[in-house]
């Protein structure tokens, strides 16, 4: 049975800071049974600080950290070599992942064909993990599916089970995000998968089992790939180096730019967000500049406080699921 299952999505594109969230409520302990990632593969990169060493992770849902089950769903992709290289790194640093971590059977396989097809691709600069090859010959019924792959066999799962073992309390962790979903996001500079809330659902959990939807924004917003984002200036080569704008998986720049409104109360509406965070608000605070565009407007504040005071009353008046909003600073790591 499930009792419930709370959402982690992230509002921009991707690289919010879903982690640290993550990390945050898995501290709670006993809130949650089973962690779920629900969509892409190995373009996500998750940069885990333990026992003071940094490890990045692509396809292995952060509840392992937290010696709780956790599963890759059926909306994921998943490359066995990669994920092999992936457990033993964090088995090195003592984070038991072979007892804990299950892949539904519907996964897709990422093939070498596939890595070497996306290797080449230079259109929208995508991560090179072969994630629009794998989900195109998903859709066009020729992928091969994780219950074909013996490598795998160790942590065959179908999530269906979580409807019938036990009283299972859900953690559903997304990867990349709003901005990069394949319909919602900048077409064609987008993913292959679905990177909204109802993506979760897709992976076989019922609506009416939802209870929270945690959205997660910066305060300034970032994008990897091939279109122009950023107009170059100083104060966003600041924000860079300051927050650390590299990509976790490519180490590409992140361009940045000031935090669009509009974009994000449509995010909130279009995912349900309950609980709203804000991340990284320090790094404002430290280039002391808090600008954000409204209807292709750019407004600016002197202050922190005014700036987190306007962005949370357009917030209340434009998205009627909003319950909590909060802007939150580093650090970081766990
Ligand atoms: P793909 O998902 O590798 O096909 O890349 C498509 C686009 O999404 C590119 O612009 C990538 O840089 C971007 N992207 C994919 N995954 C992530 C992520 O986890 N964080 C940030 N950008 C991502
Ligand atoms: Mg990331």
């Amino acid at each position: 049975m499930i009792q419930y299952a709370d959402i982690i999505v992230d509002l921009q594109a991707g690289d919010t800071g879903k982690g640290k969230v993550a990390h945050s409520l898995l501290k709670r302990k006993k809130q949650y049974t089973h962690v779920v990632r629900y969509n892409g593969g190995g373009n996500a990169g998750h940069t885990i600080y333990h026992k003071n060493k940094k490890v990045v992770t692509h396809f292995i849902p952060c509840g392992v950290l937290y010696g709780l089950k956790s599963i890759i769903g059926p909306g994921c992709v998943v490359n066995p070599k990669k994920l092999f290289n992936e457990i033993e790194e964090l088995e090195k640093l003592g984070i038991k992942v072979r007892k804990n971590l299950l892949i539904d059977k519907r996964v897709h396989i990422i093939t070498d064909k596939h890595l070497e097809e996306d290797g080449n691709e230079t259109k929208i600069g995508t991560t090179k993990q072969g994630i629009g090859p794998v989900y195109r010959d998903k859709y066009d019924r020729n992928g091969l599916r994780a219950e074909n792959e013996p490598l795998l066999s160790e942590f065959l799962f179908d999530i269906y089970s979580l409807h019938i073992d036990g009283t299972n309390k859900i953690l559903f962790e997304g990867a990349q995000g709003f901005e990069l979903d394949i319909d919602w996001g900048d077409y064609p500079y987008v993913t292959s998968s679905h990177c909204t809330a109802g993506s979760a659902i897709l992976n076989g959990i019922p609506p009416q089992k939802i209870r929270k939807t945690y959205g997660v924004a910066k305060v300034y917003r970032t994008y990897v790939g091939a279109k122009e984002f950023e107009t170059p200036s100083i104060v966003f080569d600041e924000i860079r180096e300051l927050g650390k704008e590299y990509g976790a998986t490519t180490g590409r720049k992140r361009q940045i730019n000031w935090l669009d409104i509009d974009m994000l109360i449509q995010s909130i509406n279009i995912n349900g967000v309950t609980d709203l965070i804000f991340n990284k608000l320090d790094i404002l605070e430290d280039v002391d500049e808090y600008k954000f565009f409204l209807k292709g407007m750019l407004y600016s504040f002197d202050r922190s406080k005014d700036f987190q005071n306007k962005i949370e009353d357009l917030i209340w008046d434009n998205c009627e699921s909003i319950v909590n909003i909060k802007f939150s600073r580093t650090p970081y790591e766990i």
